[in-house]
């Protein structure tokens, strides 16, 4: 069994990190905040993410993660860099640590190589990459090696991981560029167009949390949010219903609703016929909008069971996937070997 010292979950809203022994001691939004001209680092993470909208001239926030995968390397390497840091106040290692990061499934080789050097830079002495819904699987402790079909939807900030996972890999899936941001950004886009104001990211991100939801809910629920009048200029509160949230999400919840039923149309029948039996594991932070897991269930006519270490789930995988790692790297020894 490989020893894991560090896992990474390198979401696209938030990172994790996992310590040997310790469990998920790092979590902080995927923000850098930098001077634009020298590029030196102000501040990260929360600190970071407070800092949007709001910033002097000269002063830049930035997110280097998108949709799951490095968009600004340099960026990224420097946050990586302090996160880890500040991972390794929480528990000592000793020597070069072996570090474990995941991806979501189906990035170019380029994308997952940027992933590795910037970890490697950290200073990690072995460098071991994972499909994040394999993260996800051992993270929530399921019996991957056996031949049973399972379930998992991760919602995450920019992505949706979709797989179907039998035998140690992943059998079907599928990996959306959408996930809870884009329920930020449509809603956005939504009170503009209807109301003539325009709301931060950080309140609409906020509004989304408090009412935003999939599907109608029984009683209506409001509430008010701070904007910019677009054709006066001014401040102005306008008040957001639950109902209304629904309607600017719909496009969003309607892709991932259709990239689980193609996922699920061309899963071989015995496995579905598992995943029924156990239900599809809902994860990530986008799973917690209201009314997400019920659309699934109704729309996919299979049960939907939410994970309860939700968040950190993918980070605890990649700390605990040294085991399953070394059986992969056995089984791609004995392939090459009988090629
Ligand atoms: N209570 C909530 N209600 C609605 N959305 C939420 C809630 N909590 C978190 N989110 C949303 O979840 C998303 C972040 O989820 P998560 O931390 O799983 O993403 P990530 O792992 O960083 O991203 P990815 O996996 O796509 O790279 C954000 O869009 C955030 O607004
Ligand atoms: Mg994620």
């Amino acid at each position: 069994m490989y020893r894991i010292d560090i896992g990474i979950d390198l979401g696209t809203s938030n990172v994790r990190i996992f310590m040997r022994d310790k469990g998920v001691v790092v979590e902080q939004p995927s923000y850098v905040a930098y001077e634009e001209k020298t590029k030196n680092i102000i501040a990260v993470g929360a600190k970071a993410k407070r800092m949007l909208g709001k910033t002097p001239e000269g002063i830049c926030v930035g997110k280097p993660i998108q949709h799951g995968v490095i968009s600004d390397y340099s960026l990224a390497e420097r946050m990586i860099k302090a996160f880890v840091k500040n991972g390794l106040t929480k528990r000592k290692i000793w020597g070069r640590p072996n570090i474990c990061v995941c991806i979501p499934a189906g990035v170019t080789e380029v994308e997952r190589r940027a992933v590795e050097d910037a970890v490697v830079r950290t200073g990690a002495k072995q460098v071991f990459i994972l499909e994040s819904a394999m993260a996800a699987a051992i993270g929530a402790d399921m019996d991957i090696v056996e031949t049973y079909g399972h379930m998992i939807v991760d919602i995450g900030g920019g992505t949706t991981d979709i797989a179907v996972i039998s035998a140690g890999g992943i059998a079907e899936g599928m990996s959306l560029k959408c996930g809870g941001d884009d329920f930020t950004e449509v809603l956005i886009r939504y009170v503009r167009r209807k109301y003539n104001v325009e709301l931060g990211i950080l309140s609409a991100e906020e509004a989304k949390e408090a009412v935003g939801s999939v599907m109608k809910r029984k009683n209506d629920i409001y509430i008010e949010v701070k904007g910019k009048n677009l054709l006066t200029g001014l401040p102005e509160t306008i008040k957001l219903s639950a109902d209304e949230t629904v309607e600017a999400f719909e496009e969003v919840s309607g892709q991932i609703i259709n990239a689980i039923n193609s996922v699920l149309e061309t899963a071989p029948p015995e496995l579905i016929n598992d995943i029924s039996k156990e239900g599809i594991m809902l994860t990530g932070g986008g799973s917690h909008i209201a009314g997400m897991q019920k659309l699934i269930a109704t729309r996919s006519q299979i049960k939907v069971v939410a994970s309860e270490d939700s968040e950190s789930m993918v980070a605890l995988g990649t700390g605990l996937a040294g085991k399953y790692i070394m059986v992969q790297e056995e089984i791609r020894k004995s392939q090459m070997e009988e090629e």
